[in-house]
């Protein structure tokens, strides 16, 4: 197939959901030696949310993944991709029992591990599955659950991330259709995977009977390091989206890039050359929310009027192993449904 009739994944649904909890710039102040003033100049976030006991990464899959079907109009798909760094179990995969709960039957089902980076690699699953034959329509879901995995006393990373889930339904379609996934670009280097780890409970440590220094199930994160790659991959990978789909700097309508920092948010607009004023941004409302933070962003983008029907939209995504990517869309006339449950 050449690119002229290979299929295309279309964009037909989209939808973000946060969880009720929330935990203020105040409250973090209150138990942690932090500020709201450096919260805020530092990374844009006003409050992150939290799930509440007892629910987890399955829970916020399901309700975004019912959402987006609801927004595409559908009650079925060929398969679900999940993203996401804090899957229920290590083993088995979270995606499969989030398809089994969304009533979705026996379709193929698999989890994608990319971290902050996971949305663009499980989309870029999508795209090949619809591309290859083997599915005409994909649920493809960021979920996390973070507030499991951070220490609520590392000021390091309780000020930063936050639970949520995100999702988007694609459909085999052509190449020209508004919502068609464009060129996408991924990259890692996992010569930096020291930089965001958690040390304990996986293979390596289990394997050399090291017992767990306290803090070592927890996220650990070297910020100022990650700042710089974060900057340079992120505007890099959309740069070479951007030569791949046609585009100047000047058709890009809106660039959405993973929420980790704002700072890094508008580094990375500058370093491409897109206006500030074209940057979407979520990520005082919600911190930064790993895998689920893309399809959130647009979804609470789309919703609220600052992403509409025809927009030309650059993604960017960025996070540990390292790991980016970004891909490019051109925005349909989709009804997007973003539910921030502490909205009411
Ligand atoms: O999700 C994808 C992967 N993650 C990222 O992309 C995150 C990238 N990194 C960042 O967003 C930023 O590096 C952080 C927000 C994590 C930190 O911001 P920063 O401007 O890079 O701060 P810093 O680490 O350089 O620290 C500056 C100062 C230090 O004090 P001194 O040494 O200047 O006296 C820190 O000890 O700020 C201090 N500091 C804090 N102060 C108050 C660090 N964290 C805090 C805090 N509250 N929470």
């Amino acid at each position: 197939m050449d690119n002229d009739t290979a299929r295309a994944a279309v964009l037909v649904g989209v939808a973000g959901w946060v969880p009720p909890g929330t935990v203020t710039n105040a409250d973090l102040e209150a138990r942690l030696d932090t500020t709201d003033a450096w919260i805020r100049s530092r990374t844009g976030i006003a409050r992150r949310h939290t799930v509440a006991p007892g629910t987890a990464t399955r829970e916020l899959a399901v309700e975004a993944g019912r959402l987006a079907l609801k927004s595409a109009g559908r009650d079925s798909v060929d398969a679900v991709v999940l993203a996401t760094a804090t899957p229920d179990r290590l083993c088995p995969a979270t995606a499969p029992e989030v398809a089994a709960a969304l009533g979705l039957g026996p379709v193929a089902a698999h989890d994608i591990s990319a971290v902050c980076a996971g949305f663009l690699y499980a989309l870029a699953a999508g795209v090949g599955a619809i591309a290859a034959g083997f599915a005409d329509h994909v649920l493809v879901i960021g979920a996390e659950t973070f507030s499991a995995i951070v220490d609520p006393q590392d000021r390091n990373t309780a000020v930063i991330f936050g639970d949520a889930a995100g999702a988007v339904v694609l459909r085999a379609g052509g190449s020209e259709e508004p919502g068609a996934i464009g060129p996408i670009r991924l990259g890692s280097d996992g010569t930096h995977s020291d930089l965001i780890q958690i040390p304990a409970g996986g293979a390596r440590q289990r394997a050399a009977r090291t017992v767990p220094g306290p803090g070592d199930h927890h996220l650990q994160m070297q910020g100022r390091k990650v700042y710089r790659h974060a900057k340079e991959r992120m505007a890099q990978a959309a740069r070479e989206v951007l030569d791949r789909s046609g585009w100047t700097v000047g058709d890009v309508d809106r660039l959405a890039t993973h929420q980790a920092n704002a700072r890094i948010s508008e580094a990375v607009a500058d370093e491409l050359g897109v206006a500030r004023e074209r940057v979407l941004s979520n990520i005082e409302q919600v911190g930064n929310t790993s895998a689920a933070s893309l399809p959130l962003l647009l979804a609470d983008s789309a919703s609220g009027g600052a992403l509409r029907p025809g927009d030309r939209v650059l993604l960017a995504a960025f996070g540990a192993g390292l790991a980016w990517g970004a891909a490019s869309l051109t925005w349909p006339d989709v009804t997007a449904l973003a539910v921030h449950s502490y909205r009411g």
